[in-house]
């Protein structure tokens, strides 16, 4: 045995006793006689003290250590003169008798301490020295605590881990594919799977009842920070269910998992309509950390000249604000600001009206031309306007209005601080459409996949309104982010093929694309439901990460790239020649 310890475990209660422990060398320093040396593991780090009065060599031995060196000591246990209090080893030190070097290292790239100098190109590159920081460690462990917890809760509720493969056929989850040649069959490829959707299905087709894995994910998109080409999903699926109980198992996992790695009693999940979420908060993500809701003000506004309203109402649109709680000290520069937010292209907005109720009483506003003082306290009404507050109004398209103060609203947010740092807002979003309309061509596609039931009771608008079809669809949110999305999916064929037609899916490209599945459903499918959690966003969150890059071991740069394999590169011409591929 290389050690009797690690180096997180130690303190007074083992004064005394011999111990060995292995690791790697912090930081040594030298002082007055004496050597210290700070070792570290995966659970800690033990201060290592070697005195030059009782064995000059062995102290030369340890002023000659490098930061990294892997090193093997024996000594005592001892009680510290000067403790230190904030970590759990620190009221001992081990008074080294024996020191072997394990490894050397080179001088490492960085300073591999939390508050570290590198950056993060030169940290994603040297990875195995980045996860030695105990930041990143501990958010790892923590991931590995969810995904213990989430199997401590299935496992007991009768859910069956199920592999499934990742060489298979197109999934549909409306992402671009990853594609692997195949050397057998020239000119064919695999797809690598966007989720097990269609499988877990299957599974519940062969009667596994209720299926769940910790699986990989592929999908060639663009990537953000909470988007990686490769991730993994909490997959889910259930036969014989309603939303309900699948609200009662997911929201009862989440509570589970707050319970064991946070031990943080979250409370009953709220439900939110995706109409109301869009209509109040502009996003089907809400944060609901804090309040400020959209204010729509067709109907309450006074009548006035002013056709930047009066335009965007006659022409179907809204005229929408916000209440900017205690802003309405902002300068002509943050308001500037707020402006040129909501005019950037992907907003498009022509520019916000503020109405500031000055903290001496007063009401101004940029549309001072067109409202007078009475007729903006008024309008202040329909916002609950007090003194100190800014209103931020906004006027154009219904869906632009809302989803640009559904921006504003998190800017906001994030320059005056308003999320608490320790409150959680989960919510499930209900009631999504089936169908969304493509603003561009007009052209119907699905909302989530074309496997989720419509809403029975809205079949009745399947052919005259499709985009009044609700699907029994959901997602979960937390603190603003997606972190698991799912249905009740279709098992009437009937009913399969009427979406197949409205979403323009040929007979022959049904065939095709799921065909497979398609079959499976004529030997008796049981009604089935299920939803997939984004292990890592949720990690990063419960974590406390920015990115899903802080919770996952060796991630991808925004790029696409690996950092520390260098991947993708190009390769062999012979492996492409044994593929039957040629390269442009
Ligand atoms: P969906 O595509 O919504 O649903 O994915 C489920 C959850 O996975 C996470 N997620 C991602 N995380 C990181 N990087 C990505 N590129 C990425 N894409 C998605 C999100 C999301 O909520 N088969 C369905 C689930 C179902 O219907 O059961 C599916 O994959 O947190």
């Amino acid at each position: 045995m290389y050690r009797t310890h690690t180096c997180g475990e130690l303190n007074l209660k083992s004064a005394g006793t011999e111990v060995t422990l292995c690791g790697w060398v912090q930081k040594t320093r030298a002082l007055g006689g004496m050597t210290f040396v700070d070792l570290r593991d995966r659970y800690g780090i033990t201060q290592l003290v070697f005195n030059n009065d009782t064995d000059v060599a062995l102290c030369d031995k340890a002023n000659k250590l490098g930061r990294e060196f892997v090193i093997q000591v024996k000594g005592k246990v001892t009680e510290r003169t000067s403790k230190n209090l904030n970590i759990p080893t620190g009221e001992i030190e081990i008074t080294v008798s024996e020191l072997n070097i394990l490894s050397e290292s080179e001088v490492p790239p960085f300073i591999i301490e939390d508050n570290t100098d590198g950056n993060e190109e030169l940290r994603l590159k040297y990875r195995y020295l980045d996860i030695r920081r105990p930041q990143l460690r501990d958010r790892l462990i923590m991931r590995a605590h969810i995904v213990s917890a989430v199997h401590q809760y299935l496992d007991a509720r009768n859910f069956i881990e199920v592999e499934t493969p990742l060489l298979i056929k197109s999934t549909p989850e409306g992402a671009r594919d990853f594609l692997v040649p195949s050397r057998l069959v020239h000119g064919s490829f695999y797809a690598l799977p966007q989720s097990p959707q269609i499988l877990k299905q299957l599974l519940m087709i062969a009667g596994m009842d209720r299926y769940y894995q910790v699986v990989r994910c592929l999908r060639d998109e663009d990537f953000r920070g909470d988007r990686q080409p490769e991730f993994s999903q909490i997959d889910c699926e259930m036969s014989y269910v309603h939303q309900e109980d699948i609200f009662e198992t997911f929201g009862g996992m989440i509570q589970h998992i707050f319970k064991q790695v946070k031990n943080y009693e979250l409370k009953e999940i709220p439900k939110i309509k995706y109409d109301d979420a869009m209509r109040y908060y502009g996003s089907d993500k809400p944060d609901l950390r804090f309040d400020c809701k959209i204010v729509e003000l067709n109907g309450l506004l006074p009548a006035s000249e002013f056709n930047v309203f009066n335009n965007a109402i006659a022409n179907g649109g809204i005229v929408a604000g916000l209440n900017a709680k205690g802003c309405a000290t902002y300068s002509r520069k943050q308001l500037d600001e707020l402006g040129e937010f909501v005019k950037a292209p992907h907003r498009g907005i022509g520019g916000l009206v503020n109405i500031r109720f000055n903290e001496d009483g007063t009401v101004k506003s940029s549309a001072d031309k067109f409202f007078n003082e009475e007729q903006l306290r008024q309008i202040g009404k329909a916002f609950d306007a007090q003194k100190g507050d800014l209103l931020l109004i906004a006027a154009d398209k219904t869906s632009k209005v809302r989803r640009s103060l559904g921006d504003l609203r998190l800017e906001l947010a994030k320059r005056n601080n308003w999320a608490d740092p320790n409150a959680w807002s989960v919510l499930w979003i209900v009631d999504f459409p089936l169908f969304e309309k493509d603003e561009e061509t007009g052209d119907i596609t699905f909302a989530h996949h074309p496997f989720c039931s419509p809403h029975l009771d809205d079949m009745q608008y399947f052919d005259t309104d499709p985009t009044r079809v609700r699907a029994q669809t959901y997602d979960m949110v937390m603190n603003g982010n997606e972190i698991l999305s799912g249905s009740i999916r279709i098992h009437q064929k009937d009913i399969q093929e009427k979406v197949f037609d409205k979403l323009g899916i040929s007979a022959e490209d049904r065939d095709k694309k799921f065909g497979f599945l398609l079959n499976a459903f004529r030997y008796g499918a049981p009604p089935h439901g299920g939803c997939a959690f984004g292990l890592d966003r949720l990690a990063m969150l419960l974590a406390g990460g920015e990115t899903i890059r802080d919770v996952i071991a060796f991630p991808k740069t925004s790029g696409g790239r690996d950092l520390m394999m260098d991947a993708p590169t190009p390769v062999d011409p012979k492996q492409l020649a044994e593929l039957g591929i040629g390269l442009k």
